[in-house]
């Protein structure tokens, strides 16, 4: 089959089982589905009216698939109702944003650097095949089973420029988008080009590094990143951790105000990830328990919450027939002993 009028894709996805919300964002609604035929789930975004030209543009990128670190496209989804959406591989551990809220800070050291280095590369790709991002942040770093990065929704371009211009003529522009944006991106006339994904790069290390948001509670973030003010790195320096340094100082470049100054190519997390490499398994192996232990403590809750719900649903009415009975019980006697 193939997509009338859609540049690529290889073809239309049909045979999808139910679809399950998981969650949604600024250009639709994230779908879990069994494909009926693969027999293994995908994750279908239902893209919104105003979106639906970037589905065939995202699809045009399903050969990116050959790089590990960017998430597999499958091609465009037709629902019966005529609705688009992308169909990509489904990620059941979320995004390094679920990862941060689920540990409530930064991974272990290890998974840092390799969350750091496995960006790069990704960054690195699209950038090699004259891709820009310009939506690079952390719910959009999907992590499959063993937590290995998968960068989605690379493509947005043509959106990203106008949710770009939007943002330009706002105080409030969405949270999380504004953060990752370079000062250069603020200026009407700007075209995204490579230095503005180096620049969000920075930002991300930033926030994976301390697992913390960027400037939590200022009101006022365009003006303060177009005048210079960058997230606060003394606590990260602080840290007795090997390659912290070297990361900062890569921060710090790839933040420049000067776009030129930035790095061209993402190179010196390789080195920095190798000096935590040995001990990656166990830093993966202790989040996933860690996560495992989380799951189990949620449901043991949720199904202590069920009970009580339970007990006192059967209770309530059992409880009001006994004071009923009870006091009917006691009219009688009351009788029985006045007429005696
Ligand atoms: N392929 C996927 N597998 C699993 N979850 C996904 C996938 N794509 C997106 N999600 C989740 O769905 C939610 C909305 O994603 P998205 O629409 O991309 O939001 P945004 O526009 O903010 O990037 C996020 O919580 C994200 O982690
Ligand atoms: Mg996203």
């Amino acid at each position: 089959q193939t997509c009338g009028g859609c540049p690529s894709p290889n073809g239309l996805i049909e045979h999808l089982g139910d679809m399950l919300e998981v969650g949604s964002g600024g250009f639709g609604r994230v779908y879990k589905a069994r494909h009926k035929d693969w027999g293994f789930d995908v994750a279908v975004k239902i893209l919104k009216e105003d979106a639906s030209h970037y589905t065939f543009k995202e699809g045009s990128f399903m050969d990116l698939a050959s790089c590990e670190f960017v998430l597999r496209v499958h091609g465009v989804y037709k629902g019966p109702l005529g609705e688009r959406g992308l169909v990509t591989d489904y990620m059941s551990r979320g995004s390094i944003e679920s990862l941060q809220t689920k540990l409530s800070g930064p991974p272990p050291w290890p998974l840092a650097f390799q969350l750091a280095h496995q960006t790069a590369l990704a960054m690195n790709f699209l950038h090699h095949k004259n891709i820009v991002h310009l939506d690079l942040k952390p719910n959009n770093i999907l992590l499959n089973d063993e937590l290995n990065v998968r960068l989605a929704d690379f493509g947005l371009s043509t959106v990203s420029k106008s949710v770009v211009s939007d943002n330009r003529n706002s105080h409030t522009g969405p949270q999380g988008t504004l953060q990752y944006m370079p000062p250069e991106a603020f200026d009407l006339s700007y075209n995204p080009v490579r230095a503005f994904d180096i620049y969000s790069f920075s930002i991300l290390l930033w926030s994976i590094f301390s697992g913390k948001e960027p400037y939590p509670g200022y009101s006022i973030v365009k003006a303060r990143i177009t005048e210079g003010d960058r997230p606060d790195c003394k606590d990260l320096l602080s840290l007795n951790v090997d390659g912290i340094r070297a990361l900062v100082d890569l921060m710090k470049r790839c933040w420049e105000g000067d776009p030129d100054k930035r790095p061209y190519i993402l190179k010196t997390t390789e080195e920095l990830f190798s000096r935590h490499s040995d001990n990656i398994r166990r830093a993966v192996d202790e989040v996933l328990i860690n996560w495992i232990d989380q799951i189990r403590r949620n449901h043991i809750i949720l199904s202590h919450r069920m009970s009580t719900v339970v007990i006192t649903a059967l209770l309530t009415p059992l409880h009001k027939c006994c004071t009923i009975f009870i006091s009917i019980l006691f009219c009688f006697s009351f009788n029985w002993v006045r007429e005696k």
